[in-house]
């Protein structure tokens, strides 16, 4: 099978590390991908954006299965051109990625489908703004309803902070929901679907914020690990009942099926498993902790979801023990990482690259806020920390920055869901 990867982050170079070891793979690329990404497959110019493109470099490069990496391409269509050029495509329609490019959409969805979430106020004009903000209270939840890369929501007591980003989100065009806040940890769960059978992945929980102790401000994500030792057991089976399926079925029924990953991120709230965001793509950095995980061949699975036929799929496989990953971030990061700086020590095991290229002389540099994704697995959540931070001390970008913390209350034992 040829699979070709779309994107250029440290999730499309750990799905490409997964994929290379699938003995069904004969040749993998990545486009545009990265540094790191070079190593095992081979690279490919291509403007991510623009479905047209990414279906004409499927079609030239007689890809078997495409898996897109970010949802910019998702919810531009390029599922939708890949599929139309007669190639399989792991990833949802342009109309099914709404569930992540839309949040009054997916609201409508999950109300469809009696899945839990907070509540929401959808906010047209800067008039219902602050009536929104007083239903819902403090401490406030505002949010850009489109595509933000992770940077669209503001969670903050102070009213006025939480009035000032409704704003910004409005003056740029944009549309705005308030939502009740909710308590609780994090838990992140993928699933793998064709539209009807649903595969739920090993739960992960990533690190938001950028500073230790969860401060600093919101970022796409500075870590993760896998899987919870804390999670209540049947944690999956419930999140597969009372979310992902109901969802995936009412997709369906809606005639916009959802075939591709179904990331589900959850609050586990004193009252209850609470949906906080469907995304429609693998999540970045969780995707770079449960792939190492997964002993099941990727590309199979992959291929089975884009086909229909994952019914006939076996069971998944994991590895036992856990995985760590720590992002390595630009200076500046995430307001205005500095770019260009050689990066070095990014060929050892376990370094997945995030934004890095090469230039003329063959420097590694630089190249996006999240600069590396030093990952390690171990036979549990304490020696793959460990491993991870030895593996960060041994990279090398000046100014950089990372968390300390990583895992850290999960290895000690100070995390208890709601
Ligand atoms: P989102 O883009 O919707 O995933 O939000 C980004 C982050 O903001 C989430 O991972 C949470 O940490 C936080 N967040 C979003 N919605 C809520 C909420 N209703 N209550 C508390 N925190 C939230
Ligand atoms: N880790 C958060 C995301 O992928 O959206």
């Amino acid at each position: 099978m040829r699979v070709l990867v779309i994107g250029s982050g440290a999730r499309e170079h750990a799905l490409c590390v997964a994929l290379s070891s699938d003995p069904a793979v004969t040749a993998l690329a990545c486009a545009p991908g990265n540094a790191g990404t070079r190593g095992i497959a081979e690279p490919a110019g291509v403007d991510a954006a623009d479905p047209a493109a990414v279906a004409a470099l499927a079609t030239s490069w007689r890809a078997d299965l495409v898996v897109v990496g970010p949802e910019v391409p998702l919810v531009a269509g390029a599922a939708d051109a890949v599929r139309d050029a007669g190639i399989a495509c792991f990833g949802p329609s342009e109309q099914a990625a709404q569930i992540e490019g839309s949040k009054s959409f997916a609201k409508h969805v999950m109300a469809a489908a009696g899945v839990p979430t907070a509540r929401s106020w959808p906010v047209g004009g800067a008039a219902e703004l602050e009536t929104a903000l007083d239903e819902a209270g403090a401490p406030y939840v505002v949010k850009d309803d489109g595509l933000a890369a992770g940077k669209g929501v503001v969670v903050t007591d102070d009213r006025d902070a939480a009035v000032a980003h409704g704003h910004r989100v409005l003056d740029a065009g944009g549309a705005v929901l308030v939502e009740e806040y909710l308590d609780g940890p994090e838990v992140s769960l993928f699933a793998v679907t064709d539209g009807t059978t649903v595969l739920p992945l090993l739960p992960a929980q990533d690190a938001k914020r950028r500073d230790d102790g969860d401060a600093g401000p919101n970022t796409g994500g500075m870590g993760a690990y896998a899987p919870l030792p804390w999670a209540p057991p049947g944690l999956v089976d419930e999140v597969l009942a009372t979310v992902l399926q109901p969802t995936v079925d009412e997709m369906r029924r809606r005639g916009e099926p959802f075939a591709g990953l179904l990331y589900a991120g959850l609050a586990l709230t004193a009252r209850g498993i609470r949906v906080v965001e469907f995304n429609a793509r693998f999540g970045d950095p969780e995707t770079q902790v449960v792939l190492p995980l997964l002993e099941t061949p990727l590309a199979g699975l992959l291929h089975a979801a884009a086909t229909g036929t994952l019914a006939d799929h076996p069971p998944l496989r994991w590895r036992d023990g856990a995985a760590v990953t720590v992002v390595v971030a630009a200076p500046g990061y995430p307001e205005r990482p500095r770019t260009g700086d050689p990066v070095t020590g990014a060929d050892a095991e376990g370094v997945l690259h995030a934004g890095t290229t090469v230039d003329a002389e063959g420097t590694v540099r630089s190249a996006g806020g999240r600069v590396l994704a030093v990952t390690a697995v171990g036979e549990d959540l304490a020696a793959a920390r460990q491993r991870a931070y030895e593996r960060v001390a041994g990279v090398r970008l000046a100014d950089a920055h990372w968390r300390t913390d990583i895992a850290l209350a999960a290895v000690e034992g100070r995390i208890t869901p709601g």
